[in-house]
């Protein structure tokens, strides 16, 4: 097991497979972003001998992210290595949607369980607008291939940008009336790249819920978590809606995770810029014991949590770098 000073058990790893993407989000990196040569990137054998690496150290549960994680060449071969490393319990994916169509059914062969899609609004012009280079009719054949494969269940995920689409937070809980998806919304966070977006046109979850109890009535609190969301529903609905308000309810006390960005620095705080690399000693030869410690100490040292609240905001890194 993998413990961290403050007692918390570390065992759910993100790994981004690449930093590129085929949609350019306002909130998440500026439209001329340039990406790292694929040289750069850690290569899918890499990728391989690291997950069994840290699944030596008890980390069960890896979830996949980028950029955008089905743009990475061999991407089903790569879900396929980690779904049959052994100690992985489960193997998800944050994407886009907008190659899901193709990709849900050979994914979810390769042992995929789950994807987490983002759709930001239902509506095809601000959805343009706000990842600057999305057709949402794409989106929403991917998330109906990934229901109809069975990557279930549906969790879709929006971020709310104030003078982009909080309206829009209404239409999009609304498909959980009928639907069986979990609708979940989360709070901007700011990072390198696009700092002023995301500080100046945050809108909070309290906003967020307050905006769709204001259409449909008060939601009804399941007392449930999943994840860092707090989970409602909307009276008689079947899905769920949740709320994810990272910068002003932080769930730092309960966080089990840490990242492993595509170039293949382990990162311990999504919102702190202290990293330690793993690929460059990995293709230096260190020996497993050598890795096996570089990444215990870094658990170890794992920060509480971020600063956000003092102001403090990671500037080494876009998100698209980092992995959602
Ligand atoms: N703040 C919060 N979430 C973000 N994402 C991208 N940029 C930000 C940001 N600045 C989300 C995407 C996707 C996941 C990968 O991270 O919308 O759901
Ligand atoms: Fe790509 Fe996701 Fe960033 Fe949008 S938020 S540009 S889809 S990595």
């Amino acid at each position: 097991m993998a413990i961290d000073r403050f007692g918390r058990n570390i065992h759910y790893l993100r790994i981004s497979l690449t930093d590129h993407c085929n949609l350019r989000c306002i909130y998440c990196m500026p439209e001329d972003q340039t990406f790292r040569p694929n040289a750069e990137l850690m290569q899918d054998d890499e990728i391989t001998q690291l997950t069994h690496l840290f699944a030596s150290l008890g980390f069960d549960k890896i979830r996949l992210t980028g950029g955008e994680p089905t743009v990475r060449a061999n991407v089903v071969e790569i879900v396929r290595e980690i779904a049959a490393t052994p100690g992985i319990k489960s193997v998800s994916m944050t994407t886009n949607g907008i190659l899901l169509k193709r990709l849900a059914g050979p994914l979810k062969q390769a042992g995929l369980q789950r994807v987490n899609i983002s759709i930001d609004t239902l509506d095809p012009q601000k959805f343009h607008r706000l990842t600057r280079w999305g057709k949402l009719e794409q989106v929403w054949e991917g998330i109906l291939e990934a229901e109809r494969v069975g990557l279930a269940p549906v969790k879709l995920n929006a971020v709310v940008v104030k003078g982009y689409n909080e309206e829009d937070v209404i239409d999009l809980a609304a498909l959980t009336i009928d639907r069986p998806w979990q609708m979940r919304y989360i709070e901007m966070m700011p990072f390198a790249g696009v700092t002023d977006v995301q500080t100046q046109q945050i809108v909070t979850a309290a906003q967020i819920q307050a905006k769709i109890e204001s259409e449909f009535g008060p939601l009804e609190p399941t007392g449930k978590y999943d994840g860092e969301a707090r989970i409602y529903r909307i009276k008689g609905g079947r899905g769920e809606l949740g709320f994810i308000s990272s910068v002003t309810v932080p769930f730092c006390s309960a966080c089990t995770r840490a990242r492993l960005t595509a170039d293949g620095v382990l990162r311990m705080c999504l919102l702190r810029e202290k990293e330690i690399d793993l690929l460059t000693p990995l293709r230096a030869g260190a020996s497993l014991e050598n890795l096996r410690q570089l990444i215990l100490d870094a658990v170890w040292n794992k920060p509480w949590g971020h600063g956000l609240e003092e102001g403090y905001i990671p500037l080494n890194r876009a998100m698209n770098q980092i992995g959602g």
